[in-house]
């Protein structure tokens, strides 16, 4: 068969309400023409994000009727332990309510003032909380990564010549932790190979560096690593995700992504004085080692979510899906990342609008039009959420790239929602030369995309 169809029949539907252009305009310009402001009941097609907005499984639900809410021993906590520990293979396991939580007791417990902490590439709350404690956070992707529009399999690689360079440099006793993020969300969703996993491990390794891997998107990773990496085509994607977590030392995780929960996460690692420190922490602002500001239901959830993830049917369809909507998008012209990663589609905007210059907001633009076009909610990750200002002149530097990610949440859309996307995309596309850019109307010092205004430069949602 040549299609690949959703594995699973719907049971319990949420209705979408239809809403006019006009309504759309009117819900943009309220919102300051930033869709983190809107009313998501606006929206027709949330791709905002693939995080807690996982559909659950009958199982899933049934399993939180099982959740037992004891404060302290709760059969939930060990469920999700001993599942942690099956396919994670580390030994200490602490639950935290989100994969941010998990991060900054990680970091506050080992970061120091002087220290170096290099990735992949971090995603923002890692690089925040690395940042909190004094200690920098450095990006050393691959260079292929940096490359929008030219495939390649594993544009999610860290650089590994850069990375024994930057330990020459700075000396080992100053990195207190590697980090490998999989797949590499800020770098478009784009998987990490086996080979390259290894390779970071050897060196960290020879330095006495632990490697930690940020999990929250680990078995869409591992399922790239089986349809693109030689000699894993006929290994079952748990064996995969047991051997890519071999080569660490610990993990953090978003239970919101590849647990297919709506909140929670965990730390984990094989150090068991570390582990104890950690826990002091967390009893300070997350809760009781045993639940660590998790309900007893949501470890039964995540306890579940981890173990339907990895089925093989499940991975097919969502990195069909996602590959689909990539295609069609390039069928159109329109310049997208490539090859389409894991959980979204990054679409050049950059190169979708190139009259609209970076300082004006050419992504911006496009989420805007978007909306109008199809109530479709996407975000920018471009100049609005990673260029910078300079404090004291208002100098405004564009980010490296101009992209938008069309997020795609799991087992939530159907095919026909697919078909939509793309419909709407090609509508945009059809009357790009008409669209301008956007300057800021308010922005905040610090992640100002999540509360800035905007406006625009032209005639808004013209077709
Ligand atoms: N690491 C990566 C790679 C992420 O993508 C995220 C969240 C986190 C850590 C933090 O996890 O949200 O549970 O605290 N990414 C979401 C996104 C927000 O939209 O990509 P969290």
């Amino acid at each position: 068969m040549k299609t690949i169809i959703e594995p699973f029949r719907i049971k319990s539907v949420e209705p979408i309400r239809m809403t006019t252009r006009q309504q759309r305009l009117t819900a943009l310009q309220a919102a300051g023409h930033n869709v983190f402001m809107l009313h998501s009941q606006d929206v027709i097609i949330d791709l905002l994000t693939d995080s807690g907005t996982s559909a659950m499984s009958a199982e899933q639900w049934g399993a939180m009727m099982r959740g037992d809410e004891a404060y302290a021993g709760s059969p939930s906590y060990f469920r999700f332990r001993d599942r942690v520990r099956d396919i994670f293979g580390f030994e200490q396991v602490i639950p935290t309510h989100q994969g941010r939580a998990a991060e900054r007791i990680l970091f506050s417990t080992v970061c120091r003032p002087g220290h170096v902490v290099p990735s992949n590439t971090h995603f923002d709350t890692t690089r925040a909380n690395i940042e909190a404690t004094g200690a920098r956070a450095i990006d050393l992707p691959c260079p292929e990564g940096l490359v929008p529009g030219e495939p390649h399999p594993f544009k999610g690689n860290m650089d590994e010549a850069r990375l024994a360079a930057l330990i020459d440099e700075v000396g080992a006793e100053r990195i207190p932790l590697c980090m490998l993020t999989v797949t590499n969300n800020t770098g478009g969703g784009q998987p990490v190979s086996m080979a390259n996993i290894r390779g970071v491990s050897k060196i960290c390794r020879d330095h006495g560096i632990p490697l930690y891997v940020d999990a929250c998107r680990f078995a869409e990773n591992a399922y790239l690593i089986k349809l693109r990496e030689d000699g894993f085509q006929n290994t079952a994607v748990i064996d995969i995700a047991r051997e890519m977590f071999s080569y660490a030392d610990g993990c953090t995780m978003s239970a919101k992504k590849d647990g297919l929960a709506n909140i929670g996460g965990f730390l984990a690692t094989n150090d068991a004085r570390l582990a104890e420190q950690e826990r002091d922490l967390l009893i300070l602002t997350e809760g009781f080692p045993t639940y660590g500001g998790l309900a007893g239901r949501d470890l039964e959830a995540i306890a579940v979510g981890l173990d339907e993830v990895l089925h093989e049917d499940y991975l097919a369809y969502r990195l069909a899906s996602v590959r689909y909507l990539g295609e069609h998008l390039s069928e159109l012209g329109v310049p997208i990342m490539q090859p389409p990663g894991g959980h979204a589609v990054y679409v050049d905007a950059a190169a979708f609008l190139p009259h609209v210059p970076p300082l004006e907001l050419p992504g911006q633009s496009f989420v805007a039009e978007l909306f109008i076009e199809g109530g479709i909610r996407a975000v920018e990750v471009g100049t609005v959420m990673f260029g910078q200002r300079d404090a004291t002149s208002g100098q405004e530097h564009p980010a490296a790239m101009e992209l938008v990610r069309l997020a795609l949440p799991r087992r939530v859309y159907t095919q026909s929602h697919v078909d939509y996307i793309v419909e709407v995309v090609a509508a945009v596309w059809q009357r790009r030369t008409s669209i301008g850019g956007f300057r800021f109307a308010y922005q905040a010092a610090a992640l100002r995309h999540f509360t800035a205004r905007f406006e625009p430069l032209y005639a808004l949602g013209v077709a």
